[in-house]
């Protein structure tokens, strides 16, 4: 016969609702009665002690959840590795649970101080004593799980919970005999349930509802065929028969105003030491170094909130506080993951945001081959816009053609590293994989450019962000003043206007710029080439009269006209030397020498003899075009300038004008001071844009 399973259960004399620790908590403070907490928990005991063991460890003053036994650690064979609570309102419960399993004969383990982890709430054996279950992200700790391994000798599989309302991994997830599992996946993260499925066949696994996860149906105490819960509905009920177990129900109405159930209420004594067990955890940790100014500029918080929300932990080692307005801080941050994979995301999220490896851990990149040409390894490194470097043989190598959405090739013999697109990729080339000797180059926030040049000073004062209507005109006049620096300086601005620029009467503004030497190169497509034209050519956009703001008789065919003429004359540069194109965007660009590249799209008309319909001709044109580029303006058009966004790297000033302010948000946000977002009509932009440039001109003059 079996041994006989013991329980420890605690009698609910100091029981209460007295701070409010988890969600259930909220509304119920002083709620529970105690004749009724009193009953259900007797009869929760008498029913476990037909079918087992229990034991009693005494209440404690002052100590309302010491009730729920159930984190009062994790024991399993004769070892017990204690809890260290999360809650300081629990904490006090640490001395009393310590004192009992000493007193029984237990080996104790305990977390370091500050490494929460609340015993058999978030660690449970799977039944057949294959692996422990352990649950993170509310209470416990990631980093308690390999130490439960090591001293369990055990395989840990860590669960990340996500729903606030099942914060103990026993609320929502119960391993039954003979490799049954009932649980409630929403509790998850993606990842977490895939480990699950990976682990217990679809078969073997009971799904519940909210409802039944609400009534704490997988706070459920299982010893042998019997399941014994608060509630469950009928469907869950038959489901758990037909799988051959008895479910027996016993109200505890009373514990669920503090969030807990059946199982929460007692510690399973008996756990036997799984014979098949082996150390082993999937949980990684990094060490990284956070530099700057890190609490005003809100960068430890959004390293910290990336961390949790791609399903990480962390532990901040060592904080440095900068005092003084102008001192930087420094944070040594430990981040933890359950897997290699999910902390390569995070690491990867952090190098991002400028964190570099910790003191311990600075070691070279690792590099693969290509072995399939256009084919990078698959764990490559895609590039932001950033300035990167990467570490080779001990030496920090700075990444030459930064871009976003690249991969990074390293010539070690050369000490070179350079950004490629996977096409451009030969065999043999060394590509950074991982986030291993990784770090980016953050431009200073703010504060720091207060004591830079004027052009940095007047974009520092401008600040990130998309302007309200209110703020337009004051934007305007700081773009202004930066792209008259620009062009005293023979600096190089790039226009990268949408069509939208003619049909809102903007197109003469354009041409003013370029005839004045605003403008050094000009980004579009085939309409912008198209509109310009047929408005030159015949005074109407898509058929509508500039002028007058009407269609005109048959104008809709205005575009294909003026297409055909620029294709009978062999392209725009010769339409102007034929002297059929006269005036508009184009007209200027010929006549100041600006180039300009038109990139193909599908549904272009024509196209115009300048369209490029080799895309990734294209992508080339544009990326020469705005080699050097000082401050590139985009005029509504979001497939053109989410491409010019793409090409270029941190550092060049970006004005994105649209209507709609999402479109302005996705384009501005770079997370630098060197991008501004203007929600505007276009053609008032503009219009105003030269207003001002006129001004500074006769100031000039
Ligand atoms: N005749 C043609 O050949 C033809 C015609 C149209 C488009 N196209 C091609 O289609 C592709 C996409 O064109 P796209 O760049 O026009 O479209 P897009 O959708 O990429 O961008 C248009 C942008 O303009 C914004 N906008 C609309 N009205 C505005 C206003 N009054 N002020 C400020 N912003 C305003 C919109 O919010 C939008 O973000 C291009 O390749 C283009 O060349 C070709």
């Amino acid at each position: 016969m079996a041994p006989k399973v013991r329980f420890l259960m605690c009698p609910p004399d100091q029981y209460d609702v007295d701070y409010v620790i988890n969600p259930w908590m909220e509304g119920n403070i002083h709620k529970p009665s105690r004749e009724g907490a009193i009953g259900q928990w007797h009869a929760l005991r008498d029913l476990l002690s037909k079918h087992a063991e229990v034991q009693s460890i005494p209440p404690q003053q002052g100590l309302p959840d010491m009730v729920f036994t159930a984190n009062a650690g994790l024991v399993i064979g004769k070892k017990v590795a204690l809890s260290r609570f999360l809650h300081r309102e629990r904490r006090g419960e640490e001395e009393h649970f310590k004192k009992w399993f000493g007193k029984t004969g237990f080996e104790v383990f305990e977390m370091p101080p500050d490494l929460p982890f609340e015993g058999a709430g978030d660690a449970l054996m799977d039944r057949q004593g294959a692996c422990l279950w352990a649950g993170y992200g509310f209470r416990s700790e990631l980093d308690s799980h390999p130490l439960l391994a090591q001293w369990l000798d055990i395989e840990v599989i860590s669960l990340r919970l996500i729903d606030p309302r099942f914060y103990h991994l026993d609320t929502c997830f119960c391993p039954l005999e003979e490799g049954w599992l009932l649980y409630y996946p929403q509790a998850f993260d993606a990842y977490s349930n895939r480990l699950i499925e990976q682990r217990i066949p679809a078969a073997k696994r009971i799904v519940v509802s909210e409802a039944d996860a609400t009534y704490f149906a997988c706070n459920a105490v299982n010893v042998g065929k019997q399941i014994v819960a608060n509630h469950a509905s009928p469907v869950l009920r038959s489901r758990l028969e037909a799988a051959g177990f008895a479910l027996i129900e016993t109200p505890l109405g009373e514990f669920l105003k503090s969030g807990g159930g059946a199982k929460c209420l007692t510690l399973r004594l008996t756990e036997p030491e799984p014979a098949r067990a082996h150390f082993a955890t999937t949980v990684q940790s990094r060490e990284l170094k956070l530099e700057g100014h890190l609490l005003d500029s809100g960068l430890l918080e959004r390293a910290l909130e990336l961390t949790v929300q791609s399903g990480g932990s962390f532990q901040i080692l060592h904080f440095r506080l900068g005092k003084q307005r102008q001192s930087t801080s420094a944070a040594e941050i430990k981040v933890s993951a359950p897997s290699e994979e999910v902390l390569d995301k995070i690491v990867g999220q952090m190098i991002e945001l400028g964190a570099v490896a910790g003191p311990r851990e600075e070691v070279d990149a690792s590099l693969e081959p290509v072995t399939q040409k256009g084919v990078a390894p698959d764990d490559f490194l895609a590039t932001t816009i950033y300035p990167t470097e990467i570490r080779v043989r001990g030496e920090w190598l700075p990444v030459t053609h930064q871009r976003m959405d690249g991969v990074v090739v390293v010539d070690e013999q050369q000490k070179q590293a350079r950004c490629r697109l996977l096409r451009d990729l030969q065999v043999g080339d060394r590509v950074v994989t991982g986030s291993h000797g990784v770090r980016t180059v953050r431009r200073p926030k703010h504060r720091e450019l207060r004591g830079g040049s004027a052009v940095e000073h007047e974009f520092a004062f401008m600040g990130a962000g998309v302007s309200s209507e209110r703020r337009v005109e004051l934007l305007v006049n700081q773009i202004s003043w930066e792209m008259h620096q620009i062009r005293g300086q023979g600096g190089r601005i790039v226009v990268v206007p949408g069509p939208v620029v003619i049909h809102t009467g903007g197109g003469e503004h354009l041409a003013w710029l370029i005839r004045h030497g605003y403008v050094q190169a000009l980004l579009g497509g085939n309409a912008i080439g198209t509109h310009d034209i047929e408005q030159a050519l015949l005074g109407t956009s898509l058929g509508v009269d500039l002028k007058m703001g009407t269609s005109v008789e048959g104008g809709h065919r205005h575009h294909l006209k003026a297409i055909n003429t620029i294709r009978r004359c062999g392209g725009i540069a010769k339409a102007v030397e034929q002297g059929v194109l006269t005036g508009g965007i184009f007209y200027e660009c010929v006549g100041k020498g600006v180039s300009f590249s038109l990139a193909g799209s599908i549904r272009d008309d024509g196209p115009l003899p300048e369209t490029q319909m080799d895309l990734i001709k294209a992508q080339q044109e544009y990326a020469r075009l705005l080699k050097g580029a000082d401050l590139i303006l985009m005029l509504s058009t979001m497939l053109h300038s989410i491409g010019v966004g793409n090409m270029t790297p941190a550092g060049v000033r970006l004005v994105c004008v649209d209507i709609n302010p999402a479109v302005v948000t996705k384009l501005s946000d770079r997370g630098s001071v060197e991008s501004v977002g203007v929600v505007t009509d276009v053609g008032l932009f503009l219009n105003l844009l030269t207003q001002r440039l006129r001004k500074l001109d006769q100031k000039e003059g």
